[in-house]
């Protein structure tokens, strides 16, 4: 495989574009390929069996644009689909929950993490097998936040709506007293802001995708395959509704968005490349 070869990125909507530009920013000569499964979003609330088939289709999809690797930026496809496609295909795959985790442990001084994401991520305990792993010591108090995605797909992000639906979630875990929260869906990042002033400043915010773009690296560059030539023309692809994604692409990424382009995500069985 050529170092050259771009990236493979992909969530349920828009939120892995935090991902995104965070491998941007800390590795500039990558290019990426997108997919955004707008048609199918949200990924939270449904079965791990539905999620492996779709991340079999997408993985399936990026590989006929020849990655070089794959980073599932989606909290809920890591927690449920990560595994079971990095024993299916031969190139590097990375979740964004590990990387999650890790921040989280090396983060708190209290031992008190909370973990808010979708009701896939929290119910499947994945962060807690992580942190018991990496700091067994921790306590962790998860919450299901079902209601920020569609939110966020809205653009509702400075909304007072968004404000009083957050207050609810977030008031149950602050009884924990927690000193580490980590935004467990790569959605929640762009709604950070008003997370962070319910918490308030004794609570550390973590946001996985900085770590994510970080192993993302190091996997490169162990496997031979970080780029030594300057990033080429980011592509983005989404199953339903490009005009609204551009829309909010161009007001997430440091980069005008050329042009995103629908495609039928379906017609991707699942059956992968190796
Ligand atoms: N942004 C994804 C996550 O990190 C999925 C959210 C959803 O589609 O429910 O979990």
């Amino acid at each position: 495989m050529a170092s050259s070869a771009p990236i493979g990125v992909f969530d349920s909507g828009v939120g892995g574009l935090t991902v995104a530009r965070e491998i941007m920013r800390q590795i500039p000569n990558e290019t990426i390929v997108y997919f955004g499964d707008t048609a199918r979003v949200p990924y939270g609330s449904k079965s791990k069996k539905t999620i492996i088939n779709y991340s079999r289709q997408i993985v399936r999809f990026l590989q006929s644009n020849d990655v070089k690797a794959i980073v599932i930026a989606c909290n809920t496809a890591s927690a449920f689909a990560l595994e079971t496609i990095i024993t299916e295909v031969s190139i590097p795959v990375i979740g964004v929950v590990k990387p999650g985790a890790k921040v989280a442990a090396e983060t708190t001084k209290n031992g008190n993490i909370g973990i808010i994401g979708t009701e896939g991520t929290i119910n499947s305990g994945i962060y807690n097998t992580y942190l018991s792993k990496t700091k067994p010591n921790v306590r962790v108090y998860g919450k299901a936040c079902p209601l920020f995605v569609p939110l966020v797909e809205e653009g509702w992000l400075d909304d007072p709506i968004t404000v009083e639906v957050a207050k609810r979630y977030i008031s149950e875990l602050m009884t924990y007293d927690i000193d580490t929260l980590v935004l467990g869906c790569t959605h929640y990042p762009l709604i950070r802001h008003t997370i962070g002033s319910i918490v308030g400043e004794k609570v550390t915010l973590v946001n996985p995708a900085f770590e994510t773009a970080r192993s993302l690296r190091e996997v490169l560059i162990h496997n031979g395959l970080e780029s030594v030539t300057a990033a080429g023309e980011h592509k983005f692809y989404v199953s339903d509704g490009a005009e609204k994604f551009k829309k909010f692409a161009k007001t997430i990424l440091p980069i005008e968005v050329i042009e995103p382009k629908d495609i039928n995500i379906e017609s991707f069985a699942d059956t992968l490349f190796n």
